[in-house]
């Protein structure tokens, strides 16, 4: 089976084709020079971009992975959750495809998408296993009892973890995004120099991330020669000994269940920070489990994750009817 999958819930705009579970193509097209003048993602500005580039993204995946639109048995889109302005664009475009060409469309969950980039990459993929979900939008804590089927056990109650990097940057005069940015910096710098608070410490799963950036701002302000790399270093360790903690408290639980994480995996555009990645490597290895950490590009919003949902949804619920509207605030498992 063919499939072609389109993401826009951001600011990226985005095309992947997978034959029978083989990546053949995935191009990202990235708003980040428009966006990075705003300081942010301005929506109806991502929205026309989007719409300037999705026959492009789509007619390059085709190019790239030597195929015909024709070809494509199944048009994944991706619904949910995003800005109503950016998802109606890729969304659409899947379903006029789908339409025009007289194949079938699946809606997907950009959450879902997330979790599961894992398996692109990752052969033999056992369940149960914790997951950690890290983006700009959504920080969350998630127990992977099988493709399909989940348990959030946490969440953040307050800014998700990428848009608290973002913040932070924007403190130092970083740009848009912040993450990629603090996290070289952090590489140079001391994460002991300023102690940092680790939010919602006594809470196992949930998480907050906006007293952490207060305190940030409040450090910087009383501390005018410290060092940037410095400051990011220890930012940078705040977050990520909370993610890993919340993470390894997951695993515990799944161990005191009698059914031990077989995994340990990360997804969302923060699961490409280098610290993250070896701490999650160390968690892994603690408890004698499976790392499954997705390279860079799988990390950040690409389309490749939509196909191989679209195809897992598709074998579990059959196609979408082309009425499926955007769901700007689609909550995972529902
Ligand atoms: O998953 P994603 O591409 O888009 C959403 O679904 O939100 O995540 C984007 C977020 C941004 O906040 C960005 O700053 C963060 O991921 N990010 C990083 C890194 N690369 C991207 N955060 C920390 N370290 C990185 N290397
Ligand atoms: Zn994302």
């Amino acid at each position: 089976m063919i499939i072609l999958s389109i993401e826009s819930s951001c600011d990226e705009t985005a095309a992947a084709v997978v034959k029978d579970d083989v990546l053949l193509s995935s191009v990202v097209s990235s708003q980040i020079d428009v966006q990075t003048k705003y300081g942010g993602v301005v929506p109806e500005l991502a929205g026309r971009h989007h719409i300037e580039m999705v026959n492009n993204v789509v007619r390059l995946s085709c190019e790239q992975a030597d195929i015909e639109l024709s070809d494509v048995d199944l048009f994944a889109g991706c619904t949910g959750p995003g800005l109503a302005a950016a998802l109606l664009v890729g969304s659409t475009a899947a379903k006029a495809y789908a339409y025009a060409l007289g194949k079938d469309f699946v809606a997907v969950n950009h959450h879902e998408a997330h979790i599961l980039s894992v398996l692109l990459e990752h052969e033999n993929v056992e369940f149960p296993h914790v997951s950690l979900l890290v983006s700009g939008g959504h920080t969350m804590v998630v127990i992977v009892n099988e493709p399909g089927a989940y348990e959030i056990l946490g969440a953040t109650i307050d800014d998700a973890a990428g848009e608290a990097y973002d913040k932070v940057a924007r403190l130092f005069g970083l740009g848009y995004p912040g993450g990629p940015k603090i996290d070289q910096l952090a590489e140079k710098g001391d994460p002991k120099a300023f102690n940092l608070p680790r939010p919602l410490k006594k809470d196992p799963f949930n998480f907050s991330f906006s007293g952490l950036k207060t305190a940030m701002k409040h450090v910087v302000r009383d501390n005018p020669d410290a060092k940037v790399e410095d400051l990011c270093a220890s930012f940078q360790a705040a977050v990520v000994d909370s993610l890993i903690s919340k993470s390894e408290a997951a695993i515990e639980l799944l161990n005191s269940r009698g059914t031990p994480s077989k995994a340990f995996s990360i997804g969302g555009g923060v699961a490409a920070n280098s610290y993250l990645r070896s701490r999650a490597q160390e968690l892994a290895d603690k408890y004698s489990i499976r790392a499954l950490i997705p390279q860079r590009s799988m990390c950040t919003d690409n389309a490749a994750m939509i196909a191989i949902t679209g195809k897992i949804r598709y074998e579990l619920d059959g196609p979408s009817p082309l009425t499926t509207g955007i769901n700007p605030t689609w909550k995972l498992g529902v």
